[in-house]
Parts: C-alpha cells; sequence; structure tokens
C-alpha cells in the first residue's frame, strides 16, 4: 500500500511519522506545495518544534517515509490520500470572521482529481465543515477524466494535542473513522481500520457515518474550550471574592463526572483549532437554522476574549492606570509550552493591549523566533492561517517591541513581567536577581498560574495569579 499526505503541517508532518514508524510495510510520502518546509523535514531542523518527533522521523525517513514537493507523483501512485491542508477562518466575503476557508481544501482536491488514474480512498485530516466531504466527492467526481477511477471519502479528525502529538499519536485515546455506509464506504473504512490497527487496538478505533465524524470533531473542540472558558468565568469571581481558583478546580474535578483535566484557569485558549472550529461550528448552525445554538457557543469565545482583555486591564489598573512608556516583560509568546507555534496565542492580544495602552513590551521565548513575533504581531484577525500572509512588521509594532533570548535581559529595567506561556523554566529562574534589577514597585502577572505567589511576595514582588486571592497592594490602589 502507497500513503500521499497533502499538507506538510502540524498536523500531517507528526500523523505520517507515527504511521510511517509504525507500518514499515507501507510506504508514506508527505507532500506540500511549500518547498522551504519539505526541505526542512528533509534535515534534523524539522519546521515544527515537537518533543520526541525527530526521533521519531529519523527512525523512519528514508526506509519508508519520505518528503516531496512533486504531490502530482505521489499523489497520482497513491491508494490512499490524506488531506492536511490549512483551513483558515474567511476573511472577507460571506461568513467572513466565522466560516472555513476551503480554498485550499478544494485545490487539494481539484489535483487529487487530475492526477489519478487508479482509484482512492481520500482521508479528511484537516478540521472541515460538516458535510464537506460531499462537497469534495462533487469536485473529484467531476474533474476526474478516468471514468474507471473511484474516490470514496472518509473523515478522520485528528485529535492530537500540539507538545504531546507524538505520545497523543502513539497511544491516543481513540481513532474516529466517518465513512459512508454503503459497502464501498465500509470497505475503505476497512483499509483505514487496517493501517491503524498496527499499534492502536481495535475497541480504540471508532466508526460513524462522515458526518458524525466531521461534527465530532467539532464537538470536542467546543467542549474543550467550553471548559477553558467555565473555569476562567470563575477565575474572575474568585479574584472578586477572594476564593482560589485552583483549590476550586481542584474540588470540582475530583467529582468523576467533571474530571480534573483541562480546569486550568489561564489568560485564555489559543492555538490554531479552538476558537476557528467554534467560530466555525457557530457559522454551520447559522446556516442550518438553529441561530440559538450558534449563540450558546459564540459565548465561549467571547469569555476567552474578555478574559484577554482583563488581563491586560488589571495589569493596567494595578500599574496606577498607566503604562505609558513602561518597559514590560513578556515571558512567553507560544499558545502553550512545548510548542513553538503561535497561531491565536493569547500573547498577541495581552501585547497588542498593553502598546494600546502606550506600554513597551520586550519579549521572551524559548522556541519562538523573532521574525515569528514580528510576522504575528502584524498581522490582521483571521489572516495567520493564510500561507501568504504578509510579513512586513508593522512600524508601530516595530516601535514598541523589542526580543531578547535572555529572560534576564529582558527583566531588566523593566516595571512588570507578563506570563504568558507556562513553560516549565520559567519556574527555575533567580527571581531574586530579576527582582534586583527591575524598576520598584516590581510587578508580576501570572497568566498562567505556574509561579509560587508567596514566595514571589516574599522577595518583594506584587505578584498577580489569575484566579487567586487579590495582593493587597492591588486592592488598596
Ligand atoms: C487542541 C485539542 O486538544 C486537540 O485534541 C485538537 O486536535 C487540536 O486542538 P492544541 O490546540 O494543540 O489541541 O492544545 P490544547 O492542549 O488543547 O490547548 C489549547 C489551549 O488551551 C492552549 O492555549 C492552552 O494553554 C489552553 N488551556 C488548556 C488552558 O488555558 N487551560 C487548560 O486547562 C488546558
Ligand atoms: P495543520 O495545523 O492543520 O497541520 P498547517 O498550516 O501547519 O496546518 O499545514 C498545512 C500545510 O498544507 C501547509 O504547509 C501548506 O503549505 C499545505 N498546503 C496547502 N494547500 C496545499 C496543496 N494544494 N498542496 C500541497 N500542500 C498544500
Amino acid at each position: 500500500m502507497k500513503i500521499a499526505c497533502i499538507g506538510a503541517g502540524y498536523v500531517g508532518g507528526p500523523t505520517m511519522a507515527m504511521v510511517a514508524l509504525k507500518c514499515p510495510d507501507i510506504e508514506v510520502v508527505v507532500v506540500d506545495i511549500n518547498a522551504a518546509r519539505i526541505k526542512a523535514w528533509q534535515t534534523d531542523d524539522l519546521p515544527i518544534y515537537e518533543p520526541g518527533l525527530l526521533d521519531v522521523v529519523k527512525q523512519a525517513r528514508g526506509r519508508n517515509l519520505y518528503f516531496s514537493t512533486d504531490t502530482h507523483k505521489h499523489v497520482g501512485e497513491a491508494d490512499l490520500v490524506f488531506v492536511s491542508v490549512n483551513t483558515p477562518t474567511k476573511t472577507r466575503g460571506i461568513g467572513a470572521g466565522s466560516a472555513a476557508d476551503l480554498t485550499y481544501w478544494e485545490g487539494a482536491a481539484r489535483m487529487i482529481a487530475a492526477c489519478s488514474t487508479s482509484s482512492k480512498i481520500i482521508v479528511e485530516k484537516s478540521t472541515v465543515p460538516v458535510k464537506t466531504a460531499e462537497a469534495i466527492s462533487k469536485v473529484l467526481r467531476r474533474n476526474c477524466n478516468v471514468p474507471e477511477v473511484q474516490f470514496e471519502i472518509l473523515s478522520n479528525p485528528e485529535f492530537l494535542a500540539e507538545g504531546t502529538a507524538i505520545q497523543d499519536l502513539y497511544n491516543p485515546d481513540r481513532v474516529l473513522i466517518g465513512g459512508n455506509e454503503d459497502e464501498s464506504g465500509q470497505r475503505a473504512i476497512q483499509v483505514l481500520k487496517s493501517v491503524y490497527e498496527h499499534w492502536v487496538p481495535s475497541e480504540r478505533i471508532i466508526t460513524t457515518n462522515l458526518w458524525s465524524a466531521e461534527l465530532s470533531k467539532l464537538t470536542a473542540n467546543a467542549f474543550l474550550a467550553q471548559r477553558i472558558s467555565s473555569i476562567n468565568a470563575i477565575s474572575a469571581l474568585c479574584e472578586v471574592t477572594g476564593a482560589d481558583v485552583t483549590q476550586v478546580a481542584h474540588a470540582i474535578g475530583t467529582d468523576t463526572r467533571i474530571g480534573p483535566k483541562f480546569l486550568n484557569a489561564s489568560v485564555g485558549f489559543g492555538g490554531s483549532c479552538f476558537q476557528k472550529d467554534i467560530l466555525n461550528l457557530c457559522y454551520v448552525c447559522e446556516t442550518h437554522g438553529v441561530p440559538k445554538v450558534a449563540d450558546y457557543w459564540r459565548s465561549v469565545v467571547s469569555m476567552n476574549d474578555w478574559q484577554k482583555a482583563r488581563f491586560v486591564e488589571r495589569m493596567v489598573g494595578s500599574m496606577f492606570n498607566t503604562v505609558v512608556g513602561k518597559k514590560i516583560a513578556i515571558f512567553g509568546f507560544a499558545f502553550k509550552k512545548d510548542t513553538g507555534d503561535t497561531r491565536e496565542t493569547p500573547a498577541i492580544d495581552v501585547v497588542h493591549g498593553l502598546i494600546r495602552e502606550g506600554a513597551n513590551c520586550t519579549i521572551y521565548d524559548p522556541q519562538v523566533s523573532e521574525t515569528q513575533m514580528f510576522h504575528d504581531l502584524s498581522l490582521a484577525k483571521f489572516q495567520w492561517d493564510y500561507p501568504m500572509s504578509p510579513t512586513k512588521a508593522d512600524a508601530k509594532i516595530k516601535q514598541s517591541v523589542d526580543v531578547h533570548f535572555d529572560p534576564y535581559t529582558v527583566a531588566k529595567d523593566a516595571h512588570a513581567i507578563a506570563i504568558l506561556t507556562e513553560w516549565d523554566e520559567f519556574k527555575t529562574y533567580d527571581y531574586q536577581k530579576i527582582y534586583d534589577n527591575m524598576v520598584k514597585p516590581a510587578f508580576i502577572f501570572d497568566g498562567r498560574n505556574i509561579m509560587d505567589t508567596e514566595e514571589l511576595r516574599r522577595i518583594g514582588f506584587v505578584s498577580f495569579s489569575i484566579g487567586k486571592p487579590l495582593d493587597p497592594f492591588v486592592k488598596k490602589s
């Protein structure tokens, strides 16, 4: 069997590396139109940072795992074609700001149709709106000129989380495969199932119809994001009542019906999936005549926006209602630890909010490059998932933002530190040394609740943590 995967990004790359590792009998080729990305996959300097990924790639690369820009050749030869291309939120036209832009998906489908001389199973990996398979199937059937070629479409949504992708792929909670309910649909499901059965126990492979699989992906992300917005909503209440959100989360999480995961209050959720998928879900609801359902889910996103805005307000309010000309040290720019990914990171909104107030931000992140930060801070909303987005740094951003690769330099002469990513190394610094070199009063705003607040207060910091009883200094001012 030959597999091709269109799209060598955060999903396609790691997923195919694991498939190749576990299925030495199958040839796997990952193709992409982005030549620089493909080139990087061929070296040990991979285009994405993911713990354990390089080791998996090195074991399979050159044996049965290949990366190529020759999309037509490899897709043409494949029996199974995974499609893992970008599905950004539309920036203009009907559904702008919520509907998924299927331009890249449709482009991939037309390319598959053009180069296919044999029948293929097409596997949707990227998140798509419900009923995309139906539309794609029409594009494929009407554009392939070889009458005996048949296409069977499956939905096989990815549930991996960045930072733990290898573990998630190696030992998934479940694999979901949706397909048509007729005989050839069921046959296609069995083919894909047999790939995963190389390492996933068959009882963990769930099969459904196509629409259920497509909708399950959106629903899973909406539920996860909803948990974070729910605990973040409670964090605001904790701060004004003197309750501690960590204690509340622990107390409710021990109820087995609720469970302990995804209850960490934070400055807000980010990443390429949560907001995009919820907005996409809302658009599907609106276009299918259930706007009340859309309103319900949209509130999860607005609570997240409020949490980010609230964090900035808390910073400015605590610092005597002005940050004009003040240096603010930003610890962490990635949307979570153990990844260099910055898509929809809350750091973008927080830095924008602080700049609007007149602050100067100096940023440190162990995995994000300066170019990436300026690129992200200069983009308009929803542009971040477009491969051809502009990269020219905005003049105002250049004036107000600085990047350093030493946290002590970043914090030197700063009025405040804002912790926006939960990198483990942030807990290991010499905070006495940092405090000594800051302007007083020295503030720390912990947007991830990773610091020992008592210890920071002992050193002399005025310290704020999400959802924790407020520092008396902050309360009084
Ligand atoms: C998510 C889903 O978890 C994954 O199943 C899906 O395939 C893609 O989207 P990902 O975006 O990589 O994965 O990361 P995730 O660990 O879910 O975190 C998303 C955001 O929520 C991050 O910004 C994270 O910091 C934040 N978060 C997570 C919290 O603020 N609190 C929590 O308790 C958990
Ligand atoms: P994800 O997080 O879903 O993996 P990424 O943006 O990281 O998304 O990756 C998607 C990849 O798909 C990009 O590298 C992009 O260049 C690639 N891509 C988009 N359209 C096509 C296409 N028609 N053919 C090949 N690759 C494509």
